[in-house]
């Protein structure tokens, strides 16, 4: 792009003060400047400010809902999907999408969040679990599950690095498929780019929902085509206790011909920060925790249990075509008032200690009322979902090791192995996948 290139854009576009301290940049900085305005999305742009134009009127009344019913299969209907679950996985049908493109701030970790050491015994880090189950469901079905793994700007190439370093794990790396979510900008309250530099654009991650636009541009939807991929098990970086692709989860979904399921499980409290997934204008929804009124979330049934009991873990099964098509459609935006540092008229740049910006972030859930066929699938938390969110306290490191190491006890004692207490224990997915795997080895152990 040229500088007249930039210059006619960005002023058809009422955002000319982008270049306004072009004459004081060296060559360097303008060019880099050039290549940013070249990525700049300017319908997105006008998205976030009609949005931003309407966040400043009087704030409309949200639609009621109420709970979404929650599937419990039970009996010959589990073993069913079981079997056809684990039929698709031997047919290769199924591949992995992991988003781990967020910034691990709240966990105060400088670095991908997936190279968290979280091993209680090893100390290796989340992306090893979350590989080496991929591995564990090759050596069991025959068939590798081909993992695709979104990254952001700031952590792709720490990541690769990461899975190279190690191997890619015990993976084919033809299996694996990074792909790198987009960036875009933050806006003033008068919807214009902010600068953070005389030369430099402040931008940030589009948001995990940023993934269905990263999928189709890095050609990882047209990969899993020629893959013969027909469904897809999404999860977040943060959880190591997920069962990847677990065969009830593939099979219930492919059964029900479903463009999305949704795990769910019993909410800890009232207020953990969990999605609930809702009915609401006759249709499914998810609303994100942030979104929920104190009253909603405290809200309980005559029976004293909490009206909004299920939460999502964000552990989803899509059919592919789902995601073609909507990677081809606009997805909602949600605003964040944010202290974004910005220039000044002098081209200091000056860190703000009141939120003075916008960010805007798109979330995968958004698609749920765009599915035919939504289906919610109860799960046991004890065994599925732990995350590591904060640097203490709930969903810290210490509560996902202390979980973790729960479990695969569990998984030795009806091996029929028994410890004394407090003996740390830490089980290579790739070794046993569940307690039954464990079991089959035979362990003499106690
Ligand atoms: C998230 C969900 C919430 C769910 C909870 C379960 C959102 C907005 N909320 O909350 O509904 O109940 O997890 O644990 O997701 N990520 C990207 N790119 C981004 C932003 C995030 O890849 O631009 C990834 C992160 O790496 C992480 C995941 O998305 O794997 C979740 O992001 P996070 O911000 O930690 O969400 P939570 O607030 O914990």
């Amino acid at each position: 792009m040229t500088f007249t290139e930039a210059k006619t854009l960005l002023d058809a576009n009422g955002q000319s003060h982008v270049l306004r301290f072009w004459d004081t940049l060296d060559a360097t900085a303008q060019a880099a400047l050039l290549a940013q305005i070249a990525t700049l999305d300017f319908a997105a742009i006008g998205r976030m400010q009609a949005m931003l134009a309407q966040a400043g009127q009087a704030a409309t009344q949200a639609a009621p809902f109420e709970p979404a019913p929650v599937e419990a299969p039970e009996g010959d209907a589990l073993a069913g999907y079981t079997a056809l679950g684990e039929d698709l996985l031997r047919q290769g049908k199924v591949a992995a999408l992991l988003v781990a493109g967020g910034q691990g701030s709240r966990l105060g970790y400088d670095g991908p969040k997936g190279a968290y050491p979280i091993g209680p015994v090893s100390g290796r880090p989340l992306f090893w679990f979350h590989a080496r189950k991929l591995l564990g469901l090759k050596n069991t079905y025959g068939a590798p599950v081909p993992f695709y793994v979104m990254t952001s700007e700031t952590n792709d190439a720490a990541t690769r690095a990461l899975f190279e370093a190690n191997g890619y794990f015990g993976l084919d790396r033809d299996d694996v498929f990074f792909f790198t979510q987009g960036m875009w900008p933050a806006l003033d309250p008068q919807g214009k780019i902010i600068l953070d530099k005389p030369g430099h654009i402040f931008m940030s991650p589009d948001g995990h929902g940023g993934v269905l636009a990263a999928l189709d541009r890095s050609g990882a939807l047209a990969d899993m085509a020629k893959r013969g991929i027909e469904h897809v098990f999404f999860f977040q970086v943060d959880n190591p206790m997920v069962n990847i692709a677990d065969p009830l989860f593939v099979g219930l979904h492919a059964h029900k011909h479903a463009d999305m399921t949704v795990k769910v499980c019993k909410k800890r409290d009232a207020h953990e920060g969990m999605g609930v997934v809702v009915i609401r204008n006759g249709g499914y929804a998810m609303v994100e925790y942030s979104e929920l009124s104190d009253e909603q979330m405290e809200r309980t049934n005559p029976d004293g249990s909490l009206w909004l009991a299920y939460g999502s873990p964000a552990i989803h099964m899509f059919s592919r075509d789902f995601l073609q098509a909507e990677a081809e459609r606009h997805m909602p935006l949600h605003l964040a008032h944010k202290k974004i540092a910005m220039v000044d008229d002098n081209g200091q740049t000056i860190k703000p200690t009141a939120p003075n910006g916008y960010k805007f972030e798109k979330f995968i859930f958004d698609v749920i009322p765009n599915a035919k066929t939504l289906l919610t699938l109860a799960f046991d938390r004890t065994q599925e979902f732990s995350p590591v969110k904060n640097a203490e306290g709930n969903d810290s490191p210490a509560t996902t090791k202390r979980d973790l190491q729960a479990k695969w006890r569990g998984w030795l004692a009806q091996a029929g192995v028994s410890l004394p207490e407090n003996t740390p224990v830490e089980i290579d997915p790739a070794y046993a996948l569940n307690a039954e795997q464990l079991k089959a080895k035979g362990l003499k152990i106690g």
